[in-house]
């Protein structure tokens, strides 16, 4: 089994990846670290806990406090995409345990020591937590086997869901995405161009009637579905973060290259935009694999009867 860490800023389409990437059985999760996103770091991390614990009771994998802030910008968060407690309402009663006292950025840090060329960090929030991880330790890019990052947007020039240039999670820390990608480490961006083909309909969502996901699933994603209604004028919502595991998963569903990508941290209408050297104008090493197409009929099936596994519990 692939060996993985989640970081999240749940979110609900983060809760989505969370549920696929546990009831997949083909991760070994050694943890989730959380960072600041959506919403604040204390929302993230009790989101992240509730979503866990739906998905068992007796919830054993890790989560770990991290960035309670970007870099350098100040915080910027989604709730109107997500409501106000970053899970559209959904799991409001239940409670939860502490999590790990442990700070997330040393967490991928003791994780990627141990398990060298074997860990897969999935990265579906602002990248935060790993910007401090490999300043903290250089030596993070020989130990991490790949990077998959759900982040930005490289053909679709004009589509972002932030500013017209700019997807979310970049733009909310793209000083941090910036480092990152200066890494060193090998890296896949399943970005807007593709994750924006992912999309649930509420019909699909009627396909887990039977499953102790099925309430979940529909009550959450009625704010994010409602959103894509008013602002876009589409049925349904995008599954940006589960796409970003499902190609962990099974990587087949996408077709990718390798490009020099860079982000861009002063443009006064491009913040957070991620520039793709598509006729390597500037000379550079490639540095990102970026993702073309996918196969999202297939992914959408793969989603469904994954978590259709729990049918009638
Ligand atoms: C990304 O932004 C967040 O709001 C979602 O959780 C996803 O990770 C999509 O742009
Ligand atoms: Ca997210």
């Amino acid at each position: 089994m692939e060996k993985v860490i989640l970081d999240v800023d749940t979110g609900i389409d983060d809760a989505l990846a969370i549920l696929l990437a546990a009831e997949s059985k083909q991760l070994d999760i050694l943890g989730v670290t959380a960072v600041n996103g959506n919403v604040p770091i204390d929302t993230v991390v009790t989101n992240t806990k509730k979503v866990l614990q739906l998905f068992d009771n007796m919830n054993t994998i890790p989560v770990y406090k991290g960035a309670h802030q970007p870099i350098l910008r100040s915080t910027h968060y989604a709730f109107h995409v997500h409501g106000e407690d970053g899970l559209g309402g959904a799991l409001q009663d239940m409670e939860v345990a502490k999590n790990e006292d442990m700070y997330a950025p040393d967490f991928i840090i003791e994780q990627a020591r141990k398990h060298k060329g074997e860990l897969t960090l999935i990265m579906v929030g602002p990248l935060t937590n790993l910007a401090l991880a490999v300043q903290k330790e250089p030596r993070l890019s020989d130990w991490v086997k790949k990077v998959v990052v759900m982040g930005g947007l490289v053909s679709e020039g004009g589509k972002g869901n932030t500013l017209p240039t700019s997807e979310f999670n970049i733009y909310a820390d793209a000083e941090a995405a910036k480092m990152v990608f200066h890494s060193g480490l090998r890296i896949q961006l399943v970005s807007l161009d593709v994750t924006l083909k992912a999309f649930l309909t509420k019909e699909r969502i009627e396909q887990l009637k039977g499953t102790k996901y099925y309430e979940f699933v529909m009550q959450s994603t009625e704010i994010y579905r409602e959103m894509a209604r008013k602002k876009f004028d589409l049925e349904g919502c995008a599954l940006h973060d589960p796409l970003t595991v499902g190609v962990v998963i099974d990587p087949t569903l996408v077709e990718t290259e390798t490009y020099y990508v860079d982000v861009e941290t002063k443009g006064e209408i491009s913040y957070g935009q991620t520039v793709c050297d598509f006729r390597n104008l500037l000379g550079k090493e490639p540095n990102v694999e970026i993702c073309l197409d996918v196969d999202h009929k297939r992914f959408i099936d793969l989603f469904i009867e994954t978590l259709r596994v729990n049918e009638n519990k």
